[in-house]
């Protein structure tokens, strides 16, 4: 049987360059919410001598990841899931990014877990914008609520956005929810490595995509603290993602892994912002 990589949010920028690269040894399903953008990403890598599955699949909503993994199960052993689908501040209320970003990946964990096959990865796609907010801001204690009571873990997560005024609400969502995710995938180490599988995290800086354009006022602050003082590209963070799936690292898990340019560096020693 074949080894197959799921794609969450496959269909355009990170997730899309990352099925070309992960496409050299697996069987590709890439997944997202707009069947257009499926379309059209499957017509790239056809351009490219790959073929690939493409299934319509909201992560915030349970039943439809159901559905991509069975779908990918089906394909084969399923050993490499890069959960890149998420929406930023500008894409949504902060209800919405908490549900897509937080609560998509509670259930990409909890579904991707009872189908992936000894050896496999699953690696979330969280952001630098995790470490930006100050700890003090982010309701970390009740990030365990999401192994119980995801509804409430929600609520919670919402009520915090609520210190700041209405427009910085959905940012601190975003943060919140890449926090988390940072969080969980540490948090879930254990439990995956009982089953022979990996999971961690990928923090990407600024990168080209059309999600990088849209939120480009605030990227441009953080680029000017960059080592490299530029956009990422996403093959740069595609060839990660893939080097981190790879079962050569075997003893990877539970961490995350920040490419982002030396970013979040450079912020943390400048004086008076980080620790400087
Ligand atoms: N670009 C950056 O600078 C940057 C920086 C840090 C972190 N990130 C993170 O990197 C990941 C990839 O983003 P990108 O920059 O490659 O942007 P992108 O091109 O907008 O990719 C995001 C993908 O997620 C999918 N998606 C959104 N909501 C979804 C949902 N509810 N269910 C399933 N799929 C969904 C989108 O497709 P549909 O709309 O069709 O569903 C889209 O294909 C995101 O998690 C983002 O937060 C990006």
């Amino acid at each position: 049987m074949k080894e197959v990589c799921v794609i969450t949010g496959g269909g355009s920028g990170m997730g899309l360059a990352t099925a070309k690269v992960m496409a050299e040894k697996h069987a590709i399903v890439i997944s997202g919410r707009t069947e257009q953008k499926l379309q059209k990403a499957l017509d790239e890598l056809r351009s490219v001598n790959i073929e690939a599955s493409a299934v319509v699949c909201d992560v915030s909503d349970r039943v439809s990841v159901e559905n991509l993994a069975k779908v990918a199960g089906d394909l084969g052993h399923v050993t490499a899931v890069i959960h890149a689908a998420g929406i930023s501040p500008n894409m949504g209320d902060p209800e919405s990014v908490l549900r897509i970003n937080a609560l998509g990946t509670i259930h990409v964990h909890e579904v991707f877990y009872e189908v992936m096959s000894e050896g496999g990865c699953l690696i979330d796609v969280s952001s630098m914008g995790a470490y930006v907010a100050p700890s003090i801001i982010l309701p970390a204690r009740s990030y365990r609520l999401s192994g119980n009571d995801p509804e409430l873990f929600l609520k919670k997560m919402l009520s915090r956005t609520r210190i700041l005024p209405k427009k910085f609400r959905s940012g601190l969502a975003y943060a919140i929810s890449k926090n988390f995710m940072i969080w969980y995938a540490a948090h879930e180490a254990p439990k995956f490595a009982e089953k022979k599988l990996r999971v961690l995290s990928v923090s990407p800086g600024a990168f080209e995509t059309d999600m990088g354009d849209l939120e480009k006022d605030g990227a441009d602050n953080l680029v000017k603290f960059c080592a490299i003082k530029r956009y990422g590209k996403v093959e740069e963070i595609a060839h990660l993602l893939a080097f981190c799936a790879d079962k050569r690292l075997g003893y990877l898990t539970g961490v995350d892994i920040l490419c982002d340019g030396g970013c979040i560096a450079g912020y943390r020693n400048t004086p008076f912002l980080g620790r400087g």
